[in-house]
């Protein structure tokens, strides 16, 4: 007995199984208002037999009861209605079947909730039918639909040139439309796969050939999707494991540390060479560790993991796990496609936290480059900010570089949502990356200093007053530097200079308290502290601070905020973004210290009092 029920079990999850494997499509169905869409998704049902049994006869029982017509349209309504009563599923969703495989298509009810989709990526579409009346020809709407399958990406998309009957199948309707539409729709850089004459009431052209269109030999509407194809399953593609957090161990002498998350896209095995974005630090998998799992090697799309590493690296929260051929790109500027729901717009200027697979930075709104308004896709020039229900292709940058791919490439680390305080305002698609000589730093330095209000008394009659130069000296690496740099104001200060000594954390004070929890902190310290040297330096002095904590970004952005004043950065430990560098292994903090101020002496900073 135990027997035949675990048999029956195992068939039972056989089937399950066999259900799961089939490939799924996404589809859109856009045109102007009455030219067929609701009758071409009815048909499309009808035909290829996905409607529950018996609908259509009860739908067409239900007509002529009240004396009205079959529409194909009205089959949409009555599954409509039984998924409301069911509320299982999303009523701007159904379904049909070919042979290769299920098809959910998505009826743009209101092109607001489904733009939201889109661009948020709630529901993506993978291909789109655009319907045009071949008697009433290319409208409005048609041109805008055009325009936003363009916009948002979607590259396969099939003209049915529909309601032939009512033009008594005369190919000139569909010639002209092909040729006005294609030359349109070759400006927006899409190209359709193909424009089929159809006509959805009379089911001609949707599932067979009709005999009606003598003069056309083309593919139907069945095999032109069925011909679409789907991107490269998850595996094919290149790794992308973001770094969720990172677990130390310390108990017992076990002194792993365990990078955590869920691997999104490619395959990644032990003994892998991997780089981590945007820091480029690079090790190899030295095992692959999962809860309650037995011991395994390798790890794919949809696993939650942790790995340990070859070497011992600072990784931190955030930071994206790629292999060194194939990595994403890496920087703060870049082209998107946004909608934006926020009650507030999105203007320039403001800053806001952007989410893009793991990690967390600030935003902000360089340009808008051009705009649709969801509620009535009307395009809107001159813009220079987002209101709710807008649509719009931006430039974008983040405070320091993000690890990100193009929604064409790779989708979870191409999508993005923007955060106003503490709601979601915004989501989007990164479309391209963006080189660009400035930054939002760089330009506010200028600014600055155009418009830096200067005393009667210059840099150079201070530095010869005080008899040495006005440098920023940055100290980083391991936790000695805090102490050799301490210990270097001392005896600067000692020999007679005008040096001071900051803790960084000294910066936190006054900070407001949503800043201190947030993610913002460090950029807010950063920030501060370049500030507070481009002052300090520009009074004169040698102002020293040390933090052991400071990636290259950072020390990017401090030497740009302190500018036109100089910078010196040193590292204790080995790092060649640094310009000096010791060697943990001298261990000696006075000996850097000496060293420090040898260096200063040979850069003439300080005069050599030895001579
Ligand atoms: P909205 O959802 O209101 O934008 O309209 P729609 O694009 O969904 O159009 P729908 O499918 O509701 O069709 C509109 C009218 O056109 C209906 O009366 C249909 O019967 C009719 N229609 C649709 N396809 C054809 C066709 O191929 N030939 C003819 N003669 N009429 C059609
Ligand atoms: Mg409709």
């Amino acid at each position: 007995m135990l027997v035949r029920v675990m048999q029956m079990r195992k068939i039972k999850t056989k089937g399950f199984e066999k259900m799961e494997k089939r490939e799924q499509m996404n589809i859109v169905v856009v045109g102007h208002v009455d030219h067929g869409k609701s009758t071409v998704i009815g048909r499309l049902l009808a035909d290829t037999g996905s409607l529950p049994e018996g609908k259509l006869e009860q739908v067409k029982a239900m007509c002529s009861r009240n004396a009205r017509p079959f529409e194909y349209a009205f089959l949409l309504d009555a599954l409509k209605d039984e998924q409301a009563q069911g509320i299982t599923i999303d009523t701007a969703r159904c379904f049909f079947k070919t042979a290769k495989r299920d098809y959910i298509i998505i009826d743009a009810p209101g092109h607001v909730e489904f733009l939201k989709n889109m661009v948020t990526g709630a529901a993506r579409a993978e291909a789109a039918l655009l319907v045009i009346d071949a008697k009433e020809g290319i409208q409005e709407n048609s041109r805008r639909h055009g325009y936003l399958v363009s916009m948002l990406g979607i590259s396969q998309v099939v003209v049915l040139v529909n309601k032939m009957d009512l033009v008594d199948w005369d190919s000139k309707y569909y010639q002209s439309i092909v040729s006005e539409y294609s030359q349109f729709l070759v400006k927006l850089g899409v190209e359709p796969a193909e424009f089929i004459p159809v006509s959805a009431r009379e089911g001609e052209n949707i599932a067979n050939h009709s005999k009606r269109a003598s003069w056309y030999a083309g593919p139907n509407v069945l095999q032109v999707i069925d011909g679409f194809r789907k991107g490269d399953i998850p595996e094919k593609k290149p790794l992308r494991f973001p770094v969720q957090d990172v677990y130390k161990f310390t108990e017992l002498g076990d002194d792993r540390r365990i990078i955590a998350g869920t691997v999104e896209s490619g395959t990644v095995s032990v003994g892998d060479e991997i780089v981590f974005l945007p820091s480029g630090k690079k090790s190899e998998i030295k095992t692959v560790e999962m809860f309650n799992s037995p011991q395994r090697t390798k790890a794919g799309p949809g696993n939650a993991i942790g790995f340990t590493l070859r070497d011992e690296l600072y990784i931190k929260r955030g930071e994206l796990m790629c292999k060194p051929q194939e990595e994403s790109s890496v920087g703060k500027r870049f082209r998107a496609n946004i909608f934006w729901m926020g009650r507030s717009p999105l203007i320039k200027n403001k800053k806001y936290k952007l989410k893009i697979a793991a990690s967390r930075t600030s935003l902000r709104l360089v340009d808008v480059v051009s705009c649709i308004d969801a509620t009535d896709l009307n395009t809107i020039t001159g813009k220079q900010q987002l209101d709710r229900h807008d649509v719009a292709e931006c430039v974008l940058e983040t405070t320091r570089p993000i690890a990100f791919d193009k929604v064409e490439d790779i989708e979870c680390t191409a999508r993005f949502v923007i955060v106003d305080g503490y709601d979601i305002a915004g989501g989007g698609i990164i479309t391209e990356a963006l080189k660009s000589d400035t930054s939002i730093t760089t330009e506010h330095v200028v600014r600055r200093e155009n418009h830096w209000d200067s005393g009667l008394v210059k840099l150079s009659e201070r530095e010869n007053v005080f008899g040495h130069k006005a440098k920023f000296i940055l100290l980083s690496g391991d936790s000695s530097c805090i102490t050799v740099a301490k210990k270097l104001e001392r005896k600067l200060f000692d020999a007679g200079f005008n040096a001071h000594y900051l803790s960084i954390e000294n910066l936190e004070e006054g900070m407001d308290s949503d800043v201190l929890d947030s993610l913002d902190k460090r950029d807010e310290m950063v920030r501060r502290l370049g500030e507070l040297a481009r002052i300090l330096t520009g009074s004169g002095q040698i102002f020293i601070t040390a933090s052991s904590n400071l990636d290259r970004y950072d020390i990017e952005i401090l030497k740009d905020l302190n500018k036109p004043n100089e910078i010196m950065t040193i590292n204790i430990g080995n790092d060649d973004k640094f310009m000096i560098n010791y060697r943990e292994s001298y261990q000696d903090n006075d000996f850097i210290v000496s060293d420090i101020y040898s260096k200063l002496v040979e850069e003439s900073i300080i005069p050599d009092y030895s001579i």
